[in-house]
């Protein structure tokens, strides 16, 4: 079985991720799709977004990258390197959960990106670009509207296209 890459990420509409280490919204169901999504797989992640959990999430590994050869935090398996990191998550799918500098590194390596859309300008001090049409195809999709505090928002599926 090969590894497979897939980025799984929600982004405001002017490209923001993330505020002080955390989600800028909070939408419930968009983090119940998370969990079906990457449920069993290996997840590759920064040390930043693995200390914005409160503790490990249940049911995935964690691989988390860091420069710093001393860290190490229960529930993590430490790398210092894209190769390491790939190497130690194995074959199969592999899910790509951030942050913005994780994403960098990652993206290129990935196939397939489970994007939710968030249709709503918002403050921050992380961000992401747009992914472009030339490269990704939308290959799903789901449209909710907006309910009280939370936005509207789309769950988008891309698929790179030289791999379509
Ligand atoms: N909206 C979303 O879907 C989503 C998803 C994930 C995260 N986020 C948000 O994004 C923010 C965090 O993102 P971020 O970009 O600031 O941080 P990050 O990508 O989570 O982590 C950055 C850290 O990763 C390590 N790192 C980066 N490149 C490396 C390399 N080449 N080799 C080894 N280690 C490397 C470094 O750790 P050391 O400093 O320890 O060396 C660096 O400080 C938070 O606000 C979080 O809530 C949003």
């Amino acid at each position: 079985m090969a590894q497979q890459l897939f980025a799984i990420y929600a982004r405001a509409a002017n490209g923001v991720i993330g505020k002080d280490g955390q989600l800028p919204w909070h939408i419930p169901a968009d983090l119940k799709r998370f969990k079906a999504l990457t449920m069993g797989k290996p997840m590759l992640m920064g040390r930043k977004t693995f200390e914005s959990f409160p503790k490990p999430l249940p049911g995935r590994r964690h691989i988390v990258l860091t420069r710093d050869t001393d860290w190490n935090a229960d529930g993590a398996e430490v790398v210092h390197s894209i190769g390491e990191a790939l190497e130690v998550a194995g074959e199969g799918d592999v899910a790509v959960i951030g942050g913005a500098e994780i994403y960098a590194l990652f993206m290129p390596l990935c196939s397939r990106v489970e994007l939710t859309d968030v249709h709503r300008a918002y403050e921050g001090d992380t961000h992401m670009d747009a992914l472009s049409d030339e490269e990704w195809a939308v290959t799903g999709r789901e449209d909710f509207p907006a309910e009280g505090d939370q936005p509207p928002y789309s769950y988008v599926t891309l698929t790179r296209r030289s791999a379509a």
